[in-house]
């Protein structure tokens, strides 16, 4: 197993309360596989992403507990010192914002130097311009040899985005994660970037986490997805078998509000309510106020996770109401 998190809790102390941003997740990642990760504005994905490489905000945020097994070895536990040779070199993430992501007083080729230079002490500089152009062509640059001479605004949106991919990979990373690395782009860029991650999957069996909160996207990108909601994993299964069988009501939810094809004209369907506010106090089922299930256990105790759900031994969904039979997507 690639990355193995289990009971991840980050919480936030800030002067009015205390966030309880990450709360108890637990997930897997195996090696050239896509795990999406999906959940509303709010819902804790990338304080979980940001605790993987101890970079939780500080000082407010800080990890209380549970585990995150990089081939084994814990990454919580490591100093200061060991995560820096571990981030952008075998774990690297992608940002929401390729704009802020790039220095803008420095050309492509440098940006990119300084990457390979970190990562991999041992390239001969003729080594280095090498990697580079070779980077630049993997993600689609055309005309690499003259591109590592521009400056980040000399750019085109979907070229930037893609100098970050190249940065990412630069120095072949065992785990990219991408948190919501598409939202700033427009649809035509945001495909072709898509599809240029998941080929760089293909040549490199490099394990994706991938973060949005477009369940469109996960159809497309992901084998596996966990839906996130206030700081928990509510459901977590291979992408189609929660297509097929969503069995958490906000899943559903979550589902029904992704804009079909033929129904490009209709509003969009939005889920009623609101997620709980940062700090509130959490007990029972924090999607219960939003739910048309719900009853009196529900927002008293937390449910339980219930497993093997439609076929699948991997499909996993925390809610009481599963507890009935009749409930369970059909195993057949
Ligand atoms: N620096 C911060 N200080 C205090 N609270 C924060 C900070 N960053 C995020 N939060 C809170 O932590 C929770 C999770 O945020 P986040 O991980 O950014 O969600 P997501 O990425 O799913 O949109 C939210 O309630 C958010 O308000
Ligand atoms: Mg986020």
């Amino acid at each position: 197993m690639l990355l193995e998190v289990k009971d991840l809790r980050t919480y936030l102390f800030t002067k009015r309360a205390t966030v309880k941003a990450v709360d108890g997740v637990s997930f897997y990642l195996r090696r050239g596989e896509t795990l999406g990760i999906v959940g509303e504005s709010g819902s804790g994905k990338s304080i979980m992403a940001l605790s993987l490489l101890q970079m939780e905000p500080k000082p407010a945020g800080r990890i209380v507990g549970g585990e995150a097994l990089f081939r084994g070895d814990d990454l919580l536990r490591k100093s200061q010192g060991e995560m820096r040779t571990i981030r952008g070199r075998r774990i690297s993430m992608i940002l929401q914002d390729p704009q802020t992501s790039l220095n803008p007083v420095f050309t492509i080729g440098n940006q990119l130097n300084e990457a390979f230079v970190t990562g991999k002490q041992g390239l001969a500089r003729g080594g280095v311009r090498k990697a580079v152009v070779d980077v630049l062509r993997k993600v689609n640059i055309a005309d690499p040899e003259r591109r590592v001479t521009a400056f980040p605004h000399q750019l085109s949106g979907g070229m930037k985005q893609r100098v970050v991919g190249a940065i990412a990979i630069s120095c072949s990373p065992d785990i990219v994660i991408a948190d919501e690395p598409t939202t700033s782009l427009d649809l035509t860029i945001q495909a072709q970037y898509l599809r240029l991650i998941k080929r760089l999957q293909d040549t490199t069996g490099v394990g994706v986490i991938f973060i949005t909160h477009d369940f469109g996207i996960v159809a497309k990108m992901c084998d596996r997805v966990a839906v996130m909601y206030a700081g928990k994993i509510v459901e977590h299964g291979p992408v189609r078998s929660i297509f097929n069988h969503p069995s958490h009501p906000y899943t559903q939810a979550l589902i029904n509000s992704v804009p079909k094809l033929e129904e490009r004209t209709e509003r969009l369907y939005s889920i009623p309510g609101q997620p709980p506010a940062p700090g509130q106090e959490l007990v029972g089922c924090r999607f219960a106020p939003r739910c048309e299930f719900a009853d009196e256990r529900c927002r008293q105790e937390y449910p339980p996770q219930f497993e093997g759900l439609s076929r699948h031994s991997e499909h996993t969904a925390d809610c009481w109401r599963l507890e009935d039979p009749t409930w369970r997507p059909s195993r057949h």
